[in-house]
């Protein structure tokens, strides 16, 4: 079996983080949320993998991902032109896939407990597509599956207006080869893009075995969850403590924390679940619960918690405690100088600040 992974697409709804990166690569407890991705492919025995790219944010992947060693997998890289949708990512990647059944994961899902029973259960119900169903209160911006009285799916939706169903269908599609024929087929809808669902419909219509699995453990899909702090939070749940970083005596370290290989703890709390990254000096601060800090960042003289905070940036002397924050790469956040009381403030195109 091989895995198919989208990392298409603008990331409108994740501005103005996808301004300088792809959606995938936002990080989740410091990771790629694409990362997770190939590692539960790998996790199901699926270590060849292409990954569908686009021009604008294509090189940024392939330099962060590489050829797959990093996971033990083999990662082929596909460009996709323009965002044309999911099928047409299929299309793209027939001569990749061949004759082999594959697992389509498109690369801003997140799973908590990964996809080995999903593939067991493919393979077992020797089936020709299976989707993954989500029961949620309002299903409406996504893919939704009705069921029939014995819980086959019959029909496929796709951002219903009207409730037709609870069951949203998750980014994670297995298919075999038939699926090609329905790629092949099917004509862009209104939005101006082959969509999955009418993919999976057009099976379901030509009597080929399209199989349902319920999941279990939570799902977000982290390109639509504006909110990247509701993700993170959920992963920092499940994290656990790792001190590979050095801790001064003056300092503490409660609840669940990551400090990564360099980090820097100084007369300091960081009270978890936390992660601190790289090379990133934490002296004088507080960090409170559920705060995500990438590599290289220095955090002095302030307090921060339930935040997530990118690579390099600085954060030093904020007098007022930084909450439910999403603080960008290369950000200064510090004391003006000169003489006049005046903020002085330096932000990009859709960023949001709340000041006291
Ligand atoms: C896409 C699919 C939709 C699916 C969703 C899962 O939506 O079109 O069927 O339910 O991913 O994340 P989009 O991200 O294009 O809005």
């Amino acid at each position: 079996m091989k895995g198919l992974i989208l990392s298409g697409g603008k990331g409108t709804r994740l501005r103005p983080f996808t301004y300088t990166g792809a959606k995938q690569l936002v990080p989740l407890a410091n990771k790629p949320v694409l990362f997770y991705a190939i590692e539960d492919l790998v996790e199901a025995g699926i270590t060849t993998i292409g990954i569908v790219i686009s021009p604008e944010t294509g090189e940024q992947v392939k330099a962060t991902v590489g050829d797959g060693a990093l996971f033990g997998a083999q990662i082929t890289y596909l460009l996709q032109d323009a965002p044309r949708g999911i099928a047409h990512g299929i299309k793209i990647a027939q001569d990749f896939i061949g004759v082999d059944p594959f697992v389509l994961f498109l690369g801003d899902n997140f799973l908590r407990e990964g996809i080995v029973p999903q593939v067991k259960a493919f393979h077992a119900g020797a089936m020709n597509a299976q989707i993954i169903l989500y029961p949620m209160d309002d299903p409406s911006s996504m893919g939704v599956a009705v069921l029939d009285a014995a819980g086959h799916v019959t029909r496929l939706v796709e951002k219903p207006q009207q409730f037709i169903s609870p069951y949203a269908v998750i980014g994670i599609y297995m298919f075999d080869q038939h699926v090609f024929e329905a790629v092949n087929s099917i004509k862009p809808s209104a939005r101006g893009e082959l969509e999955i669902t009418e993919t999976i419909q057009y099976l379901i219509d030509h009597g080929l075995k399209v199989g349902a699995q319920p999941l279990t453990g939570w799902w977000i899909d982290t390109g639509k969850t504006s909110d990247i702090l509701e993700a993170n939070r959920l992963i920092l749940d499940i994290l656990e403590t790792k001190i590979a970083g050095q801790v001064t005596d003056n300092s503490r370290i409660e609840g669940r924390v990551v400090l990564e290989p360099g980090a820097l703890v100084i007369n300091s709390t960081v009270r978890g679940p936390a992660i601190i990254g790289a090379q990133t000096r934490i002296e004088n601060a507080y960090v409170g619960p559920y705060t995500s800090i990438q590599r290289d960042c220095v955090i002095q003289n302030c307090e921060i918690e339930h935040s997530v905070v990118l690579e390099n940036t600085h954060i030093q002397d904020v007098s007022s405690r930084i909450a439910d924050s999403l603080i960008g790469r290369n950000v200064e956040i510090g004391r003006a100088d000169g003489q006049n009381k005046a903020l002085k403030i330096m932000l990009g195109d859709y960023s949001k600040v709340g000041i006291l």
